[in-house]
Protein backbone atom coordinates (compact mmCIF):
# COMPACT_ATOMS: atom_id res chain seq x y z
CA UNK A 1 0.00 0.00 0.00
CA UNK A 2 1.29 3.70 -0.33
CA UNK A 3 2.72 5.17 2.32
CA UNK A 4 1.11 6.96 5.64
CA UNK A 5 1.00 10.91 5.98
CA UNK A 6 -0.81 12.92 8.02
CA UNK A 7 -4.38 13.36 6.41
CA UNK A 8 -6.48 17.13 6.53
CA UNK A 9 -8.63 16.16 8.52
CA UNK A 10 -6.59 14.77 11.13
CA UNK A 11 -6.26 11.61 10.87
CA UNK A 12 -4.13 9.15 8.73
CA UNK A 13 -4.07 9.23 4.80
CA UNK A 14 -2.34 6.78 2.23
CA UNK A 15 -0.26 8.26 -0.87
CA UNK A 16 -1.66 7.52 -3.97
CA UNK A 17 -1.25 7.21 -7.54
CA UNK A 18 -3.51 10.03 -10.20
CA UNK A 19 -4.77 7.04 -11.11
CA UNK A 20 -7.30 6.23 -7.98
CA UNK A 21 -9.07 8.95 -9.08
CA UNK A 22 -10.06 6.96 -12.40
CA UNK A 23 -10.69 4.07 -10.19
CA UNK A 24 -13.12 6.14 -7.84
CA UNK A 25 -14.64 7.54 -10.66
CA UNK A 26 -16.02 4.11 -12.14
CA UNK A 27 -17.12 3.50 -8.60
CA UNK A 28 -19.04 6.59 -8.16
CA UNK A 29 -20.74 6.38 -11.96
CA UNK A 30 -21.70 2.81 -11.10
CA UNK A 31 -23.22 3.59 -7.47
CA UNK A 32 -24.96 6.50 -8.81
CA UNK A 33 -26.49 4.85 -12.33
CA UNK A 34 -27.63 1.75 -10.06
CA UNK A 35 -29.61 4.01 -6.96
CA UNK A 36 -32.79 3.23 -8.79
CA UNK A 37 -32.41 -0.05 -8.31
CA UNK A 38 -31.14 0.47 -4.82
CA UNK A 39 -33.46 2.81 -3.69
CA UNK A 40 -36.24 -0.27 -4.45
CA UNK A 41 -34.32 -2.58 -1.54
CA UNK A 42 -34.07 0.67 0.91
CA UNK A 43 -38.27 0.54 0.65
CA UNK A 44 -38.75 -3.02 0.28
CA UNK A 45 -39.41 -5.34 2.52
CA UNK A 46 -36.34 -6.34 3.06
CA UNK A 47 -34.59 -3.09 3.61
CA UNK A 48 -31.03 -3.76 2.86
CA UNK A 49 -28.96 -2.05 0.16
CA UNK A 50 -25.61 -2.76 1.51
CA UNK A 51 -22.11 -1.91 0.53
CA UNK A 52 -18.74 -3.99 1.36
CA UNK A 53 -15.50 -2.79 1.02
CA UNK A 54 -12.77 -5.41 1.99
CA UNK A 55 -9.59 -3.63 0.77
CA UNK A 56 -10.99 -0.37 2.31
CA UNK A 57 -7.58 1.54 3.04
CA UNK A 58 -8.22 5.16 5.11
CA UNK A 59 -10.49 6.31 3.40
CA UNK A 60 -8.51 9.34 2.36
CA UNK A 61 -5.39 10.20 0.18
CA UNK A 62 -3.41 12.73 -0.80
CA UNK A 63 -2.28 11.92 -4.89
CA UNK A 64 0.99 12.44 -5.48
CA UNK A 65 1.76 14.20 -8.01
CA UNK A 66 -0.76 17.19 -7.59
CA UNK A 67 -1.04 16.46 -3.49
CA UNK A 68 -4.66 16.90 -4.40
CA UNK A 69 -6.79 15.57 -1.22
CA UNK A 70 -9.14 12.54 -2.41
CA UNK A 71 -11.56 10.40 -0.86
CA UNK A 72 -11.04 6.80 -0.52
CA UNK A 73 -13.38 3.71 -2.02
CA UNK A 74 -15.79 3.81 0.74
CA UNK A 75 -15.86 7.52 1.29
CA UNK A 76 -16.82 7.75 -2.25
CA UNK A 77 -19.45 4.97 -2.00
CA UNK A 78 -21.39 6.43 1.14
CA UNK A 79 -21.26 9.58 -0.63
CA UNK A 80 -22.69 9.13 -3.97
CA UNK A 81 -24.99 7.44 -2.49
CA UNK A 82 -26.52 10.25 0.23
CA UNK A 83 -26.39 12.50 -2.43
CA UNK A 84 -28.58 10.17 -4.97
CA UNK A 85 -30.74 9.74 -2.45
CA UNK A 86 -30.72 6.25 -2.28
CA UNK A 87 -27.82 6.06 1.16
CA UNK A 88 -26.65 2.10 1.87
CA UNK A 89 -28.19 1.15 4.86
CA UNK A 90 -25.19 -0.53 5.71
CA UNK A 91 -21.48 -0.18 5.12
CA UNK A 92 -19.00 -3.13 6.22
CA UNK A 93 -15.12 -2.57 5.52
CA UNK A 94 -12.06 -4.64 6.04
CA UNK A 95 -9.05 -4.09 5.68
CA UNK A 96 -5.74 -6.77 6.54
CA UNK A 97 -3.78 -3.22 8.28
CA UNK A 98 -6.08 -2.85 11.58
CA UNK A 99 -4.73 0.55 11.49
CA UNK A 100 -6.43 1.90 7.81
CA UNK A 101 -9.57 0.30 8.64
CA UNK A 102 -10.58 1.84 11.75
CA UNK A 103 -9.15 5.13 10.44
CA UNK A 104 -11.82 4.62 7.38
CA UNK A 105 -14.46 3.93 9.90
CA UNK A 106 -13.43 6.91 11.34
CA UNK A 107 -14.10 8.85 8.94
CA UNK A 108 -17.40 7.31 7.89
CA UNK A 109 -18.63 7.59 11.34
CA UNK A 110 -18.01 11.09 10.96
CA UNK A 111 -20.19 11.15 7.64
CA UNK A 112 -22.90 9.66 9.99
CA UNK A 113 -22.60 6.12 8.14
CA UNK A 114 -23.69 3.40 9.22
CA UNK A 115 -20.34 1.61 9.31
CA UNK A 116 -19.96 -1.84 10.72
CA UNK A 117 -15.87 -3.17 10.58
CA UNK A 118 -15.04 -6.73 9.58
CA UNK A 119 -11.68 -8.01 11.29
CA UNK A 120 -8.58 -9.83 9.34
CA UNK A 121 -8.10 -10.23 5.88
CA UNK A 122 -10.68 -9.99 3.17
CA UNK A 123 -11.09 -13.68 2.78
CA UNK A 124 -11.99 -13.72 6.58
CA UNK A 125 -14.10 -10.69 6.57
CA UNK A 126 -15.74 -12.01 3.70
CA UNK A 127 -16.89 -15.31 5.46
CA UNK A 128 -17.58 -13.00 8.94
CA UNK A 129 -19.79 -10.80 6.95
CA UNK A 130 -21.99 -13.96 5.73
CA UNK A 131 -23.03 -14.04 9.28
CA UNK A 132 -24.39 -10.54 9.17
CA UNK A 133 -25.44 -9.84 6.05
CA UNK A 134 -29.68 -9.76 4.90
CA UNK A 135 -29.69 -12.51 2.57
CA UNK A 136 -32.64 -10.85 0.94
CA UNK A 137 -30.64 -7.65 0.06
CA UNK A 138 -29.49 -5.60 -2.70
CA UNK A 139 -25.80 -5.76 -2.02
CA UNK A 140 -22.56 -4.33 -3.55
CA UNK A 141 -18.50 -5.38 -2.42
CA UNK A 142 -15.87 -3.11 -4.02
CA UNK A 143 -12.55 -6.18 -4.43
CA UNK A 144 -9.68 -3.10 -4.61
CA UNK A 145 -6.94 -5.25 -3.82
CA UNK A 146 -3.33 -4.36 -5.27
CA UNK A 147 -2.20 -7.65 -6.10
CA UNK A 148 -3.05 -10.75 -7.58
CA UNK A 149 -2.43 -12.95 -4.68
CA UNK A 150 -4.74 -10.57 -2.46
CA UNK A 151 -7.63 -11.74 -4.33
CA UNK A 152 -7.84 -14.63 -3.14
CA UNK A 153 -11.04 -16.94 -4.83
CA UNK A 154 -12.31 -17.32 -1.49
CA UNK A 155 -13.22 -14.16 -1.53
CA UNK A 156 -15.57 -14.21 -4.58
CA UNK A 157 -16.62 -17.67 -3.49
CA UNK A 158 -18.62 -16.52 -0.33
CA UNK A 159 -19.83 -13.35 -1.38
CA UNK A 160 -21.25 -14.98 -4.63
CA UNK A 161 -23.24 -17.36 -2.08
CA UNK A 162 -25.53 -13.82 -1.36
CA UNK A 163 -28.38 -13.58 -3.79
CA UNK A 164 -28.20 -10.16 -5.34
CA UNK A 165 -24.15 -8.44 -5.00
CA UNK A 166 -22.34 -7.05 -7.85
CA UNK A 167 -19.19 -7.16 -7.23
CA UNK A 168 -16.48 -4.51 -9.02
CA UNK A 169 -13.28 -5.90 -9.03
CA UNK A 170 -9.79 -5.08 -9.26
CA UNK A 171 -7.04 -6.94 -11.30
CA UNK A 172 -3.92 -6.08 -11.31
CA UNK A 173 -2.37 -6.22 -14.77
CA UNK A 174 0.81 -5.42 -13.79
CA UNK A 175 1.15 -7.92 -11.26
CA UNK A 176 0.22 -10.54 -13.73
CA UNK A 177 2.64 -9.08 -16.09
CA UNK A 178 5.46 -8.58 -13.90
CA UNK A 179 5.29 -11.96 -11.58
CA UNK A 180 4.08 -14.76 -14.16
CA UNK A 181 7.36 -16.03 -14.31
CA UNK A 182 7.75 -16.24 -10.24
CA UNK A 183 4.51 -17.26 -10.27
CA UNK A 184 4.59 -20.44 -12.14
CA UNK A 185 8.13 -21.29 -10.83
CA UNK A 186 6.92 -20.65 -7.28
CA UNK A 187 5.78 -24.02 -5.42
CA UNK A 188 2.84 -21.74 -3.52
CA UNK A 189 2.48 -19.04 -5.58
CA UNK A 190 -0.28 -15.92 -5.78
CA UNK A 191 -1.69 -17.91 -8.47
CA UNK A 192 -3.16 -21.05 -6.16
CA UNK A 193 -5.28 -18.09 -4.33
CA UNK A 194 -6.08 -15.95 -7.53
CA UNK A 195 -7.05 -19.16 -9.78
CA UNK A 196 -6.77 -22.35 -7.80
CA UNK A 197 -6.64 -25.03 -9.54
CA UNK A 198 -4.59 -23.41 -12.09
CA UNK A 199 -1.81 -26.49 -12.67
CA UNK A 200 -4.12 -28.58 -14.06
CA UNK A 201 -5.71 -26.08 -16.43
CA UNK A 202 -2.80 -24.05 -17.50
CA UNK A 203 -0.39 -25.07 -20.45
CA UNK A 204 2.68 -23.70 -19.24
CA UNK A 205 5.27 -24.53 -22.36
CA UNK A 206 3.50 -21.96 -24.07
CA UNK A 207 4.35 -18.31 -24.54
CA UNK A 208 3.99 -15.78 -21.26
CA UNK A 209 1.44 -13.60 -23.29
CA UNK A 210 -1.13 -16.94 -23.97
CA UNK A 211 -0.53 -18.01 -20.58
CA UNK A 212 -1.54 -14.87 -19.44
CA UNK A 213 -4.97 -15.12 -21.50
CA UNK A 214 -5.58 -18.89 -20.29
CA UNK A 215 -5.14 -18.12 -16.59
CA UNK A 216 -7.60 -14.48 -17.07
CA UNK A 217 -9.85 -17.18 -19.23
CA UNK A 218 -9.74 -19.63 -16.36
CA UNK A 219 -10.39 -17.54 -13.37
CA UNK A 220 -13.76 -16.01 -15.43
CA UNK A 221 -14.51 -20.50 -15.88
CA UNK A 222 -14.02 -20.33 -11.71
CA UNK A 223 -16.54 -17.22 -11.66
CA UNK A 224 -19.23 -18.75 -13.92
CA UNK A 225 -19.02 -21.66 -11.95
CA UNK A 226 -20.42 -19.70 -8.70
CA UNK A 227 -23.53 -18.45 -10.72
CA UNK A 228 -22.22 -14.84 -11.10
CA UNK A 229 -20.98 -13.79 -14.66
CA UNK A 230 -18.04 -11.55 -15.00
CA UNK A 231 -18.52 -8.33 -17.64
CA UNK A 232 -17.05 -8.81 -20.79
CA UNK A 233 -16.33 -4.55 -20.33
CA UNK A 234 -13.11 -5.02 -18.37
CA UNK A 235 -11.58 -1.05 -17.88
CA UNK A 236 -8.52 -0.94 -18.14
CA UNK A 237 -7.04 2.01 -15.63
CA UNK A 238 -3.33 3.11 -17.12
CA UNK A 239 -0.62 5.29 -15.67
CA UNK A 240 0.36 8.54 -16.67
CA UNK A 241 2.72 7.78 -18.97
CA UNK A 242 0.01 4.71 -20.55
CA UNK A 243 1.43 1.91 -18.58
CA UNK A 244 -1.61 -1.02 -17.75
CA UNK A 245 -1.60 -1.35 -14.56
CA UNK A 246 -4.83 -2.79 -13.75
CA UNK A 247 -8.53 -3.89 -15.10
CA UNK A 248 -11.94 -3.18 -13.15
CA UNK A 249 -14.69 -5.25 -14.09
CA UNK A 250 -18.30 -6.03 -12.61
CA UNK A 251 -19.10 -9.07 -11.91
CA UNK A 252 -23.26 -9.95 -10.84
CA UNK A 253 -25.71 -12.45 -12.21
CA UNK A 254 -28.19 -9.18 -13.34
CA UNK A 255 -28.73 -8.36 -17.26
CA UNK A 256 -29.32 -4.94 -15.40
CA UNK A 257 -26.48 -4.54 -13.12
CA UNK A 258 -24.04 -5.73 -15.85
CA UNK A 259 -26.20 -2.74 -18.30
CA UNK A 260 -25.24 0.15 -15.39
CA UNK A 261 -21.56 -1.41 -15.49
CA UNK A 262 -21.55 -0.84 -19.53
CA UNK A 263 -22.96 2.51 -18.87
CA UNK A 264 -20.23 3.67 -15.64
CA UNK A 265 -17.31 2.69 -18.15
CA UNK A 266 -16.39 5.37 -20.64
CA UNK A 267 -16.51 3.79 -24.07
CA UNK A 268 -18.52 0.39 -23.12
CA UNK A 269 -15.16 -1.46 -25.37
CA UNK A 270 -13.43 -4.26 -23.98
CA UNK A 271 -9.87 -3.63 -22.73
CA UNK A 272 -8.65 -7.14 -22.94
CA UNK A 273 -4.94 -8.00 -24.13
CA UNK A 274 -2.32 -9.89 -22.36
C1 LIG B 1 -5.52 -0.40 -3.27
S1 LIG B 1 -5.52 -0.24 -1.51
C2 LIG B 1 -7.20 0.13 -1.19
C3 LIG B 1 -7.63 1.47 -1.62
C4 LIG B 1 -9.09 1.79 -1.36
N1 LIG B 1 -9.96 0.73 -1.84
C5 LIG B 1 -9.45 3.07 -2.05
O1 LIG B 1 -9.76 3.03 -3.24
O2 LIG B 1 -9.43 4.12 -1.38
C6 LIG B 1 -5.40 -1.91 -1.00
C7 LIG B 1 -5.60 -2.14 0.50
O3 LIG B 1 -5.71 -3.55 0.67
C8 LIG B 1 -5.14 -3.90 1.92
N2 LIG B 1 -4.85 -5.34 1.85
C9 LIG B 1 -3.82 -5.99 1.23
N3 LIG B 1 -3.97 -7.33 1.33
C10 LIG B 1 -5.15 -7.54 1.97
C11 LIG B 1 -5.87 -8.70 2.34
N4 LIG B 1 -5.42 -9.92 2.04
N5 LIG B 1 -7.05 -8.56 2.98
C12 LIG B 1 -7.52 -7.31 3.28
N6 LIG B 1 -6.87 -6.17 2.96
C13 LIG B 1 -5.71 -6.27 2.30
C14 LIG B 1 -3.95 -2.98 2.07
O4 LIG B 1 -3.64 -2.81 3.45
C15 LIG B 1 -4.48 -1.70 1.40
O5 LIG B 1 -4.98 -0.81 2.37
Amino acid sequence: MGKLIDGDDGLPAEEVGVWAKDKHDRLRRYLDISRGARRNFLEGRSRSATYVDLFSGTGRGRVRDTEEWIDGSAVVAWNISREGGAPFSDIYIADKNAACRQTAAERLRRLGAPVRELTGSAVDAARELLRYINPYGLHFAFLDPYSLGALDFEIIRSLATLRRIDMLVHISKMDHQRNLRINLAADASALDRFVPGWRQRIDTDRSESVIRGQIVEYWQELVERTGKRPSTDWDLITGLQGQHLYWLLLVADSDLAHRFWKAATDDGQSSFGF
